[in-house]
């Protein structure tokens, strides 16, 4: 059965889940406050760059079971309504609230207690049941539901319709409406876990902060066995075989980033210090992550010894999407540029705009042979599929030294070794 439902926020969350919702049959209505984006959305224009999802849109746009607009009276017909607003991190590492407050409270004042409020913002764990209180306190009845999201940009739409499971905080009544709004999922075989809603706070969370665990560590298994002479990828190998372990998320790189895993592994960190529960072993992935950039940093100058031209291959924070937020290429290109080298860009569709990266002393390029000319090395940092192919042959007749530094270990080595390049791969045996 189908249900009115409401988005609060169209960023990447809110913009994605609605779209999704009304996919599988639902009514929909997206609420922003920034008035320019309802009009481009209006007019089919998709704002963030995201897989299949301009095409998900239009299709439902055209089929009227998604509308776009900046005013809460237009949710009254709404069942549900899902916070889906920024919960950026505050001075001390934890999640600042206000844009969730503000949301419910227009909610609260706009909409009929029957409304549910569904809280899919990551909030630190707790939140919910303040929240709860909060709206009380101001003389207002609705309750208010935890539904975390896990999708991944670059796959969002892929990962909504498979998801590995749908997690619903809240009473029973709240989890039944839930459910009941991802049942076309459910019934494809989608796991639906009802908890109370710290729980699910918590596993959202976790689960951001053990994958960040996980990354932190292969990335010090990486260093080590670059220094011992073994082989990265096949330790990788080895390690993901065992199920208990897995082998997703033990590809080694420049060090996690993004709008989520920085945010999220501190807000926790935070929580825990707050509670005084010790909390060494996120902190510990933490810290490694954050030295990661100097590092990284500190292999290209001991590589491209003096301040010259080079070329940065990718600024987004990962492939499959123009997301630069706390992206490592652009922290390990700061540091470049900060020690006097001169940077040509290309990232077929990050960082367009120079104004945006914050680092002085780059150009942005239009494709690869471009941000090669005159370069004393390239240096892949981001692992778009693009710069797996790269024609070493032709590229190095524009460079003045031919080096290519690996750190997402998905060049063509051996084609970039025979096109006459030293190569340096991060976590692999060979040296230059
Ligand atoms: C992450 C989680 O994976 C999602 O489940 C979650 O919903 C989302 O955060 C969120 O909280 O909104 P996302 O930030 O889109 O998703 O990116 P990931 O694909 O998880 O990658 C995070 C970082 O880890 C990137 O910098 C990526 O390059 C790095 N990474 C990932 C690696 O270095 N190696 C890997 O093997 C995997």
């Amino acid at each position: 059965m189908y249900m009115q439902l409401g988005f609060i926020g169209t960023g990447y969350v809110g913009l994605v889940t609605g779209v999704m919702c009304a996919h599988i049959g639902h009514q929909v209505v997206c609420l922003d406050k920034d008035g320019r984006k309802i009009e481009k959305l209006k007019m089919g224009d998709c704002i963030i760059y995201e897989n299949n999802l301009a095409e998900y849109m239009n299709q439902q746009i055209t089929k009227g079971n998604i509308v776009f607009s900046s005013d809460y009276q237009d949710l009254q017909a709404c069942d549900v309504v899902f916070i889906c607003v920024g919960t950026p991190s505050d001075e001390n590492g934890g999640a600042d609230l206000g844009f969730v407050k503000e949301a419910l409270l227009q909610c609260a004042q706009h909409l009929p207690d029957s409304c549910l409020f569904v809280i899919k913002s990551t909030v630190p764990p707790t939140s919910c049941q303040n929240f709860q209180k909060f709206l009380q306190d101001k003389g207002f009845s609705h309750k208010i539901a935890s539904n975390p999201e896990f999708l991944r940009e670059g796959s969002a739409v892929d990962d909504f319709l498979n998801g590995a499971r749908i997690v619903a905080g809240g009473d029973l009544h709240s989890i039944n409406i839930i459910r009941n709004i991802y049942n076309p999922l459910i019934d494809r075989g989608v796991e639906f876990l009802g908890v109370d809603t710290t729980t699910s706070e918590m596993i959202k969370y976790s689960s951001n902060s053990f994958l960040a665990i996980k990354l932190s560590f292969i990335n010090e298994m990486c260093d080590l066995c670059e220094e011992l002479g073994a082989d990265i990828s096949l330790l990788a190998k080895g390690l993901g075989l065992d199920k208990r372990i897995g082998s997703l998320f033990l590809n080694p790189g420049p060090g996690y980033g993004g709008s989520c895993f920085p945010k999220d592994t501190k807000a926790l960190s935070h929580i825990a210090k707050i509670h005084n529960i010790a909390s060494h072993v996120l902190d510990a992935a933490i810290d490694s992550n954050l030295a990661r950039y100097k590092l990284m940093r500190n292999k290209i100058r001991n590589i491209i010894k003096t301040p010259c031209i080079i070329t940065a291959l990718g600024v987004a924070f990962k492939a499959g999407t123009d997301d630069i937020r706390e992206s490592p290429a652009l922290k390990i290109l700061q540091l470049l540029a900060d020690d006097g080298y001169f940077i040509q860009i290309y990232d077929p569709v990050a960082g367009k705009d120079p104004a945006n990266l914050g680092i002085s002393r780059v150009k942005i390029c239009d494709n690869i042979e471009n941000a090669s000319k005159d370069s004393n090395g390239l240096i892949i940092l981001t692992e778009w599929q693009e710069f797996s192919g790269i024609e070493y042959e032709e590229i190095g007749k524009f460079m003045s030294q031919k080096r290519l530094i690996d750190l997402r270990l998905i060049a063509d080595h051996s084609r970039a070794k025979n096109a006459g390049f030293d190569v340096y791969r991060v976590g692999a045996k060979e040296k230059l």
